[in-house]
């Protein structure tokens, strides 16, 4: 069994990883209405991404036996006028969630739990790769967004995008 605080946190982490992927589905959207197909598939598998996420911190407390509690997931709230926006939301937004498995990890280190500890390791490598991919979109808008040519590149790199299934396997 779990520490109380630990599961706490663990079936948290389910619902704001399924809003994770709520909120890049939003992002998918804002650019499908835009033209721009390519940025809205790669923000299709991201959403895909979370969903993943968010069902593995769900089976992972199962396989502890432990009581999943899911909660209403809250409306994506993030303003989206320009271009560049989703991709600064992206960032912010997984700056945000490296906190809180930060956090899970802290409270699962206080009380001894390895196994836990073990668990996230994967995510903590994860976010370094959400953190990292999401820093260098926003670099590459910056550099080659601002011209209608640099645009379709950017578009056709991000269209080439395919989901894969997360390395984890529980
Ligand atoms: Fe579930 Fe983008 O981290």
């Amino acid at each position: 069994m779990l520490d109380k605080k630990v599961a706490q946190l663990l079936n948290e982490q389910i619902n704001k990883e399924l809003y994770s992927a709520y909120l890049y589905l939003d992002f998918s959207v804002f650019y499908e209405a835009q033209g721009l197909d390519g940025f809205a598939n790669w923000y299709m598998i991201q959403a895909q991404e979370e969903r993943d996420h968010a069902m593995l911190m769900l089976q992972y407390l199962q396989m502890c036996g432990e009581k999943v509690t899911l909660e209403a997931v809250a409306k994506p709230d993030k303003v989206l006028a320009q271009l560049m926006d989703p991709l600064k939301e992206g960032l912010a937004h997984e700056e945000y969630v490296t906190g809180l498995i930060n956090t899970i990890y802290a409270a699962a280190y206080d009380v001894k739990d390895f196994r836990t500890m073990q668990f996230l390791d994967w995510f903590v490598k994860e976010q370094l790769e959400e953190e990292k991919t999401a820093d260098d979109m926003i670099k590459k808008m910056e550099l080659f967004g601002n011209d209608s040519k640099g645009l379709y590149s950017l578009d056709s790199e991000f269209a080439a995008r395919v989901y894969t299934a997360p390395s984890l396997v529980l």
